[in-house]
């Protein structure tokens, strides 16, 4: 690992303890300098002295990208720096004083190579860019890869994670589903189990909208336009109404537990439910839900509307919660709460970015 370290270690154990008081110091890039990549500069810029006292690890943000350019500096920016880039306008941290107009990846990683890259660009799930460049050229020259943005890992799950073991780094991606709920942290711990059926809510936005035709008996397109208007729904929600966004969930679910499945194995029916099929299940004691399921090994995935009992454990995730079932044979796991949102994502993030040297905290 290249992350340079400002302190000696501990001579008997050969680490440095942090509860010593040594410190580690990890560059980071992050590319996509929009909702998530500005509330991450946030975070640290506010927490990264809490997170440096108790885990002796010193997160040095070295650049960050958005699509027109780049702001460098390769000792780190300050925490009153990384403020001033956040509020610098859309697209415009190469208009900073650190900035690089027309930079891309290639320029920053040809100034500095990160211990930490992180992808926080939007998802484009027929050719994955850019995320998809990102995440080979990250690994390939050795940095840890901690992604918000699904798509690489929807379509070339296995080729990221071989060119990454190969190249002795981690890839981080608990952001890409639940992001504020530690589900893909869960999975890895059910590696061996045998997977009989995974189900759950996974998209926040098509659960908002279905629970706002329940609620106040609006047809799809007027909850439509109230989810763009409370800023729950992007101004152009196909991603999600199409099940894109669910898609590349189950996608991400599947293989993290081992089941290798591409995303056009996903079996996908876009949201196209009507007040009256709302109506009509709740008169049956049933909630309309956009759902995504894994049937076990072997049994192929699929997302599209479905009912479920009012009641139950998926029935009664409302609003932009998310939920997610799954059967192990020898158990029945549940877990539930807030699918995204820029601040719970930027967390997951931080939380990766820690995982991704993970060597060097305290057990
Ligand atoms: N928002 C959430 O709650 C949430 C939750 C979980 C996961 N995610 C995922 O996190 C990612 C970021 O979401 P967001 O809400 O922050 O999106 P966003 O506000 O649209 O920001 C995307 C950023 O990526 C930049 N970008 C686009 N192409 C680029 C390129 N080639 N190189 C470098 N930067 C590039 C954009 O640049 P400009 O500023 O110049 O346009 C923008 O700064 C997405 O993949 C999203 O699906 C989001």
């Amino acid at each position: 690992m290249k992350v340079e370290r400002d302190e000696a270690p501990n001579e008997r154990s050969g680490v440095v303890s942090p509860l010593r008081g040594g410190v580690r110091s990890v560059r980071v890039a992050v590319f996509g300098f929009g909702g998530v990549g500005r509330e991450l500069a946030r975070l640290l810029a506010f927490r990264g002295g809490e997170i440096e006292r108790r885990y002796g690890i010193r997160f040095l943000v070295v650049a960050v990208a958005d699509s027109r350019g780049a702001a460098v500096k390769t000792e780190g920016f300050t925490g009153y720096e990384l403020l001033k880039l956040v509020e610098a306008h859309r697209g415009g941290v190469s208009n900073t004083p650190w900035g690089r107009s027309g930079w891309s990846i290639n320029e920053v990683y040809d100034e500095i190579v990160p211990d930490i890259h992180v992808e926080a660009t939007p998802p484009d799930y027929s050719t994955g860019e850019p995320g998809l460049s990102h995440a080979f050229k990250a690994v390939r020259k050795g940095a840890h890869f901690v992604t918000a943005n699904k798509a690489p890992l929807a379509l070339k799950f296995w080729e990221i994670m071989e060119e990454a073991s190969k190249n002795d780094v981690y890839v981080g991606y608990k952001a890409t589903v639940m992001a504020g709920t530690p589900l893909v942290s869960m999975l890895r711990g059910l590696r061996g189990y045998s997977i009989r059926r995974v189900e759950g809510i996974l998209n926040a936005t098509t659960n908002y909208i279905l629970s706002l035709m329940e609620d106040k008996l609006v047809d799809l397109s007027d909850a439509v336009r109230i989810a763009v208007n409370d800023g729950v729904a992007e101004p152009d929600p196909r991603l999600d109404l199409e099940g894109w966004d669910a898609a590349a969930k189950i996608v991400i679910i599947a293989n993290t537990l081992g089941i290798r499945l591409g995303l056009s194995d996903v079996n996908r029916e876009p949201l196209n439910a009507s007040l009256k099929d709302v109506i009509s299940a709740a008169r049956r004691g049933f909630r309309l839900k956009y759902l995504a399921v894994l049937e076990g090994d072997g049994g192929g995935a699929w997302v599209g509307p479905g009912e479920v009992p009012r009641e139950s454990f998926l029935g009664m995730a409302r609003g932009v919660l998310n939920a997610v079932r799954i059967d192990v044979g020898v158990n029945v796991i549940s877990l539930s709460g807030k699918g995204g949102g820029v601040e719970v994502t930027a967390h997951a993030l931080l939380s990766d970015m820690l995982e991704a040297v993970r060597g060097w905290l305290p057990p």
